[in-house]
């Protein structure tokens, strides 16, 4: 008995091969060995290197919520769980993991290489390991492997906006773990914005008085961490291999420290913390010697605090119409010989970079620290919008960090299907996959780009307008959303800077992704249900169609209907093929625990109007009736930059629409309208703003019979 099972597991080991061990990000080198698992037992002692106390506690800690057991911890030995620095292994970050069924030895380089052996080897066990409850009935075992890696790009980061939305110390926690699990290691705080400042200052204590809080009363918004508390989050973050990059922003971006002291604006007009999203025109004044000792005062004490060798100086998307107007900005840029006010930003940055080389800092800024005046310190440049840029960095001597907002801004939302979370609308969509085709490239021959960072900016939709829609109840939502909208596309990202892009394959991430949704469970992370796909579809002789589907979660669970409503947990359940007689109103969704995923349905094909530009949406009146008819139509995302538009209509019914009025609203703003008294609509947009809903509202005329209408946009 006891042979044939011990056969059993031999034939179950030899079995799994390294796709199936759904490694993410995949390891450089994996050998599935055919020998015997290993199984974790409440004796299995965790024998370290005394460095590696930390990590050993960790993953002690870790372990003993799901399997109930305390693995003694033991310095030095060759016992059960083996934890070791080596140097010689390989570069920074890089470690050795093999199991047999005696015993598990991790290698690391270094106490960060050694804590992503144990990451990977948490990624070998039963997925429920992360669960935070005990799971008395799993087996704990671990396949014999012998695994060799280390990561293509050191910088494989994270941003969050904790300005726009203050995210407690907990949640801070809860992303620092979520990243270490996938190996990622920057997390840059962006902790000031014109709506927050969220790092107390002890020589400007108004900074957190006034600064970090928006609104009044009970609908007071905000908080800030003490240095107290950001001391703790460094440490816990050092522990799990994640640095922490504080990002002190300005010139712009920086109301809540004007409104804390308005001497720092070239105004000096007093200000309130906005409780909207709000994008202030108001600088820092670079004129006044005040602000100099302002800044300085302020990142000494941020270089107290900071362990991390890089200090994020902001720099993006200052207008300098304040600049151009303040004399004392003015008599800067005569008495230094700078012709424009872009040339006054990149003196304010030379200084900036100066003050903190003195303190063997180097400075890291958005684009446009390097992209505007000419900086003679070497920095590091988050690239937001063209990738290729990165070849002025490379001229000028400075580093690059790829953040490209059409890939890496998870403030997005994955697709626009309807009832999609409502998030940043400025750019398209960007789904799982897109994010796993990000280009990371070095673009010169000097190899500069040290990897990519996701952003998540939370003014699109949590500090404004749309956190107010959300049921209030919901203390957690926020967070929530932010789940949402990091996973799963955050471990495609650490994927893409884990592994070099010859080694990329989409179909092994989404097989290994469709497992990981099992790790995400046991994490209790809020992410995004993944869509069904169609795999097939077929149109009858009869005219129905049948529909065959794919979860993309393994042992996913399909629900479908076919009277065009959305489908929920009580609804049918794929299995095998679907035949439809209308394949308008067939629509499936993935089911997963409680959660239903967005519906997927059949979008008609309009290529055939590609000429008129992209679809805006249909309108059907029924017959009987023929007052005029109002409709709004969503131009949000269609609409995206100053230009001229033109919408045409296009009947499928005979008679052209005859709008009697329409209106172009910039959120609940006017910004066009008229008659039209053919098919189609034309306006001009000159106030763009990123981030902001466009809508169409038509009346029309309608006629005594049933009308149909298809609208298409383009930019003239
Ligand atoms: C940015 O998105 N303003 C860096
Ligand atoms: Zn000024």
């Amino acid at each position: 008995m006891k042979k044939t099972l011990l056969s059993l597991l031999f034939l179950f080991a030899l079995g799994v091969s390294a796709r199936e061990l759904a490694l993410l990000p995949m390891p450089q080198k994996v050998v599935v060995k055919q020998e015997t698992e290993f199984v974790l037992s409440p004796k299995t002692p965790i024998s370290f290197d005394a460095s590696l106390e930390p990590q050993a506690i960790y993953l002690r800690d870790l372990v003993r919520r799901s399997t109930g057991y305390t693995l003694p911890l033991k310095v030095g030995g060759e016992k059960g769980i083996v934890m070791r620095i080596d140097p010689k292994i390989g570069k920074s970050e890089s470690y050795r993991l093999d199991v047999n069924a005696r015993r598990v030895t991790v290698v690391g380089a270094d106490a960060a290489g050694a804590f992503y052996g144990i990451q990977t080897l948490l990624q070998l066990l039963p997925p429920n390991i992360y669960d935070s409850r005990l799971q008395p009935q799993t087996r704990w075992t671990v396949p014999a492997v012998d695994i060799a890696d280390a990561p293509n790009r050191p910088w494989r980061g994270l941003m969050i906006d904790v300005a726009r939305y203050f995210y407690d110390t907990d949640f801070v926690k809860r992303v620092i773990d979520l990243m270490a699990h996938y190996k990622l290691n920057k997390l840059q705080m962006h902790l000031i914005d014109d709506s927050g400042w969220r790092l107390e200052i002890k020589k400007y204590p108004l900074l957190t008085q006034v600064g970090a809080w928006a609104g009044a009363k009970e609908h007071r918004l905000g908080g800030f961490y003490t240095q107290e508390e950001m001391r703790e989050l460094i440490a816990y973050a050092g522990v799990r291999g994640v640095e922490i990059i504080p990002e002190i922003e300005f010139p712009a971006h920086i109301l809540s420290a004007i409104a804390a002291y308005p001497w720092l604006s070239c105004t000096g007009e007093r200000h309130e913390v906005p409780v909207q999203h709000f994008i202030s025109r108001d600088l820092l004044c670079v004129g006044k010697e005040s602000s100099f000792d302002f800044l300085r005062d302020v990142l000494n004490e941020v270089v107290e605090l900071f362990p991390s060798p890089i200090i994020h100086i902001g720099g993006d998307e200052a207008v300098y119409d304040r600049w151009a107007a303040c004399p004392h900005c003015q008599a800067v840029m005569k008495r230094e010989g700078i012709e424009k006010p872009d040339g006054l930003q990149g003196w304010l940055t030379n200084r900036v970079a100066r003050m903190m080389k003195e303190k063997q800092r180097t400075c890291m800024g958005w684009e446009e620290v390097i992209m505007r005046g000419e900086v003679a310190e070497p920095v590091i440049a988050l690239f937001w919008h063209q990738v290729n840029d990165t070849i002025q960095a490379v001229k000028t001597g400075h580093k690059a960090v790829l953040t490209p907002a059409t890939h890496l801004y998870f403030d997005f939302p994955e697709q626009k299907t309807p009832g999609e979370v409502q998030a940043a609308t400025w750019m398209p969509p960007i789904s799982l996959e897109k994010v796993y085709s990000m280009p990371l490239n070095d673009y010169s021959e000097a190899a500069t780009v040290l990897g990519a960072q996701a952003c998540y900016w939370s003014d699109q939709f949590i500090h404004g307008r749309k956190l107010q829609e959300i049921d209030v109840l919901d203390e957690n939502r926020s967070e929530r959303y932010a789940e949402y909208l990091l996973f799963p596309r955050l471990v495609a990202l650490s994927e893409i800077c884990w592994i070099n892009e010859g080694r990329r394959s989409w179909e092994r991430f989404s097989k290994s992704n469709a497992y990981n949704y099992r790790r995400l469970d046991a994490l209790d992370v809020h992410y995004r249900v993944p869509e069904p796909r169609i795999v097939n579809k077929t149109t009858n002789a009869d005219k129905t169609t049948s529909f065959e589907l794919a979860s993309a979660m393994e042992e996913g669970v399909i629900v479908y209907t076919t009277d065009g409503t959305h489908p929920t947990r009580h609804s049918a359940r794929y299995d095998g093929q679907v035949t439809v007689e209308d394949e308008e109103l067939f629509h499936a969704a993935t089911l997963s625990g409680r959660r239903v995923s967005l519906p997927i349905y059949i979008y008609p094909d309009y290529s055939a109007y590609a000429a008129l530009g992209e679809y805006v949406g249909k309108h059907r009146t029924l017959a009987d009736k023929v007052e005029p008819v109002t409709e709004s139509f969503d131009l949000t995302g269609k609409i995206r930059g100053n230009g001229n538009y033109q919408i045409t209509a296009v009947s499928q019914t005979g008679a052209p629409p005859i709008f009697q009025h329409w209106e172009v609203r910039k959120r609940g703003e006017i910004m066009a309208d008229g008659t039209a008294n053919d098919e189609k609509i034309e306006f001009s947009i000159t106030q763009f703003e990123a981030g902001t809903p466009f809508t169409l509202k038509v009346s029309r005329q309608t006629q005594p019979q049933k009308q149909e209408f298809l609208l298409f946009i383009k930019k003239r």
